[in-house]
């Protein structure tokens, strides 16, 4: 179980999530929700270690062991993974190089280069993205929906232990929506799974265990499938 344990969170001195406890289960997919600006990227961001969301109070406990100063790059060894709302382009890293590395560091193995090539192509054709997309550079000039592509592809080739989804729905069109939730869907057996979205759509195939209603940096409510679709239905307002 990934645990986030009353989490505060500033930015730029200002503190824009307070006291919030999430459970991510192994196996389990827990939402999260909430109106825009309510503190749901800053959360997962400061849980990450980006270095602009200073995680003031709590604790970030995987598996039982307190990880809450441990290094972005260790917690991604530790199996933490975190799907950006808006990722940046790298130019010069190609996307097969970049997640052949990725790859390699996670699972410790060195992979040769046409064996890495030919898996890809495999899980490119399964999620509906180019072969050409390989070859070119992590996200530079890539449309809002092959961005999401490109952040969902890397859940599904690394298997992480935990995933920490922000908006990996958002800016994909209805079919590629389907093919991307059902893809994540296959390899989350074994994971953990906390997923932002505005959209109960995407929650019909990675069904939520817990949902969670963020509102102005604090966790308002928390329940079942159902409050997501109250929240469709009804909205935060209510
Ligand atoms: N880098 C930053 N600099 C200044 N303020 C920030 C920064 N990042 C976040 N904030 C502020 O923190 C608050 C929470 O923002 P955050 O991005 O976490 O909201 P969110 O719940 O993810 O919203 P959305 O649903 O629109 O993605 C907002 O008021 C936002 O303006
Ligand atoms: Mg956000």
């Amino acid at each position: 179980m990934l645990e986030l344990q009353n989490i505060q969170v500033s930015v730029n001195d200002a503190e824009v999530v307070h006291n919030v406890s999430i459970l991510i289960p192994n196996g389990k997919v827990a939402a999260l929700m909430g109106p825009n600006g309510s503190g749901k990227s800053s959360l997962v961001n400061a849980v990450m270690g980006h270095p602009r969301y200073h995680l003031t109070q709590g604790y970030v406990v995987l598996d039982g062991e307190d990880i809450t100063n441990v290094s972005t790059d260790e917690k991604a060894k530790k199996g933490i993974f975190l799907s950006l709302q808006n990722p940046p382009a790298i130019p010069g890293i190609t996307v097969s190089s970049f997640l052949r590395n990725a790859v390699q560091a996670w699972t410790g193995k060195n992979i040769p280069v046409m064996e890495f090539k030919s898996l890809l192509e495999q899980e490119m054709q399964k999620i509906g993205m180019e072969r050409e997309f390989a070859s070119r550079y992590v996200h530079e000039g890539f449309s809002g929906g092959e961005k999401k592509r490109l952040e969902a592809l890397q859940l599904i080739l690394l298997k992480p232990k935990y995933a920490l989804l922000d908006e990996t729905d958002s800016g994909l069109d209805v079919d590629a929506l389907k093919i991307i939730a059902r893809n994540i869907q296959r390899v989350s057996a074994e994971m953990g799974i906390l997923l932002i979205t505005h959209y109960t759509r995407i929650l019909q195939y990675l069904v939520p265990d817990e949902v969670y209603i963020m509102r102005e940096g604090r966790i308002v409510q928390r329940g079942g499938k159902e409050l997501a679709d109250k929240i469709e239905k009804q909205g935060y307002m209510v």
